[in-house]
């Protein structure tokens, strides 16, 4: 059996603050294999970013409360000192952001910092560093790289940006790449080319991508599998074809029919009724409990757990799988 390039085992983070304990992530394990694709959706403040910034290293030690296991082949890296979190982190798990200016320096040049940020983790002289980041430049598409790489962040448009990002992000191939929300605040063309970007620079490199996104459609298109997390839990994982073809948690149907996909109507969208819970006062049973069309009394209890009902397809819901099946099925003649 290979060894998993990444597996997450009961990870937990919570925020005390003045109003009570925020449990943004409770509970999330999960697994990818190298050169695997995961998306990972869910509404606003289900816990996607903590996840992922928890998997970097990048929360504050002081206000972050974070427990369980992040074992990147096979290292525990909640037991890292922050100067190993570092060095693993770039050179070994790439991140993209949506804000680029989040991670490129707006008074250092752009070839510069790409340079510079491989000088950090490989013994290279700075002439060399400064040829490799102008050929990355140069890969993810970036016209007239040469110059360009003497231009500061500000000069590039903001698909360039996004560009210069990925090129910083994967200038080192790393073996994972953790993306979130990488195109949101990009118009549709550019979205595009920065996808299939993302998917050629895995191609070539073999890294794994783990894409956090609203879009569903994006998830359809570029990724091999899909986590849906909600109120800091994984209530449904399964791959592409699991989620679209057979979704079996209440909260995924409902994210299904309040996301725009490429090829349904917008009039036929409809919002999940309700909001989401606060996460300090978690409802208690099933947390989606009071928001769930077919809710019943069990639900309120008790947690359900996250099982696999079928080969590689988990869902956190006390339906039965006949139930799942058949409402899934009668929703899909609905919307036909
Ligand atoms: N430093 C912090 N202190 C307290 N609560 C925090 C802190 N950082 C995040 N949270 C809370 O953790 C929860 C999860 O946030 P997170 O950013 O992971 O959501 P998300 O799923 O990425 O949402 P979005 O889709 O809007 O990006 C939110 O309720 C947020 O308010
Ligand atoms: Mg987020």
């Amino acid at each position: 059996m290979t060894e998993k390039l990444l597996e997450v085992k009961d990870l937990r983070v919570q925020f005390p603050t003045g109003d009570g304990i925020v449990k943004a992530v409770d509970g999330v394990s999960f697994s990818l294999d190298a050169g695997e694709r995961l998306g990972v959706v869910g509404e606003s403040g289900s816990g996607k970013s903590v996840t992922f910034l928890a998997l970097m290293g990048l929360l504050d030690r002081k206000a972050a409360n974070v427990t369980g296991q992040i074992l990147f082949r096979g290292q525990d890296l909640l037991k890292l000192r922050p100067d190993e979190f570092r060095r693993i982190r770039g050179s070994e798990i790439g991140m993209v952001f949506q804000d680029p200016m989040s991670s490129l320096h707006p008074l250092y040049k752009v070839g510069k910092q790409i340079a510079e940020a491989i000088q950090a983790h490989e013994d290279v002289t700075a002439k060399d560093a400064f040829t490799r980041a102008i050929d990355m430049l140069d890969r993810v598409g970036i016209p007239r790289p040469e110059d360009r790489a003497k231009q500061y962040p500000h000069e590039f448009s903001g698909g360039m940006r996004q560009r210069a990002m990925i090129a910083m992000g994967l200038c080192l191939s790393p073996d994972l790449l953790i993306a979130d929300e990488p195109t949101t605040a990009l118009d549709v063309t550019v979205q595009a080319q920065i996808l299939d970007l993302i998917d050629r620079m895995r191609d070539e490199f073999q890294t794994a991508v783990i894409m956090i996104t609203h879009d569903l459609g994006v998830v359809a298109e570029h990724t091999d599998r899909v986590q849906v997390m909600y109120a800091g839990k994984i209530v449904e994982a399964g791959t592409i074809d699991h989620i679209y073809h057979g979704a079996h948690h209440p909260y995924t149907w409902g994210l299904m029919q309040s996301i725009s996909r490429l090829d349904e109507e917008q009039e036929r969208l409809k919002p999940i009724k309700g909001a989401p819970p606060s996460l300090i006062f978690v409802p208690s049973g099933c947390s989606f409990h009071p928001r769930c069309p077919y809710v019943m009394d069990v639900c309120k209890t008790e947690v359900p757990p996250l099982e696999e009902e079928e080969y590689g397809h988990a869902s956190a819901c006390h339906l039965t799988l006949e139930e799942k099946k058949r409402i899934f099925a009668s929703q899909v003649e609905v919307r036909t």
